[in-house]
């Protein structure tokens, strides 16, 4: 923790990169973790395909409303709320997710890069083109349930999650935000992710090739630390507060 405190202290920029593990206090799920309820029998890596939403649409429209819904229910918690004190603090502060949830922009972080696509929206699965969704075309109930998808107003196709699914590319723009502002950074801290899903997952290691040094906060241990690396054991919610009073930045966070 004190290393860490003494390499933020030297930098003026930081870009914070979470996964999943940043959203799992505010009760989210990881994708390593066993779904339940009607989703029990289902993959989620094998729900999270074109393939998927070619065979059976209405099951793989009906979890991404469900989780839209689980989202909406959810807050953000210590570790989203942390990133902005930083920038209150004064560094330069940016976020990068994988996450498809909106809990960096509801804790208050204004420049966040979604390099997986976001729950929130929604284009056609033909034609690409976005798609406006009615609160109709929203509701879902709590356990979830198989839903059609609406049709595309332009070409009459469906409606498929604006998020990056296996095997698609990241959309072009955010890859390139992303790329710019890990060159840019002093620190980049990675909260919460497994590193296992490419290219994102190499966005660490660009990281330090640019120079930075690379703080991990995780549950586990992530594999090898190199010298300009540095590992912090624990949970998002209780490291980054930590981290953020170490450098003298405020007040302890909480939810
Ligand atoms: N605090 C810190 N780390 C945590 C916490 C927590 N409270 N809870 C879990 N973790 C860590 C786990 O130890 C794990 O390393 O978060 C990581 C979550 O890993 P994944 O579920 O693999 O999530 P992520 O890395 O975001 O997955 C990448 O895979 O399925 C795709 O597109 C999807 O964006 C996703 C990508």
């Amino acid at each position: 923790m004190q290393r860490a405190a003494d390499v933020l202290r030297r930098s003026k920029t930081i870009v914070f990169f979470s996964g999943a593990g940043i959203s799992a206090e505010s009760g989210i799920p990881t994708f390593r973790d066993k779904l339940t309820g009607l989703w029990a029998k289902h993959d989620p890596q094998r729900l999270e395909t074109a393939d998927a939403f070619r065979d059976n649409p209405a099951l793989v429209w009906g979890w991404y409303l469900w989780r839209r819904h689980q989202v909406s229910g959810a807050k953000p918690n210590a570790a989203h709320l942390c990133i902005p004190r930083f920038q209150d603090a004064g560094w330069e502060v940016s976020v990068i997710t994988q996450n498809i949830d909106d809990l960096h922009e509801r804790a208050g972080s204004l420049d966040v890069v979604h390099v997986h696509g976001s729950l929130m929206g929604a284009k056609c699965f033909a034609c690409h083109r976005p798609g406006e969704l009615t609160p109709d075309q929203l509701r879902v109930s709590e356990e979830g349930q198989w839903i059609e998808p609406p049709r595309c107003e332009h070409c009459n196709e469906r409606l498929r999650p604006g998020v990056v699914w296996f095997k698609e590319k990241m959309p072009e723009d955010a890859w390139r935000s992303a790329v710019r502002l890990v060159r840019d950074c002093d620190v980049l801290i990675s909260v919460g992710t497994s590193g296992v899903v490419m290219p994102a997952a190499g966005i660490p290691e660009m990281a330090l090739a640019a120079g930075a040094a690379v703080i991990h906060v995780n549950l586990e241990e992530v594999g090898w630390v190199g010298a300009d690396e540095i590992m912090l054991k624990g949970s998002a919610g209780v490291v980054l507060p930590e981290l953020l009073l170490a450098v003298g930045g405020g007040d302890n966070v909480t939810a």
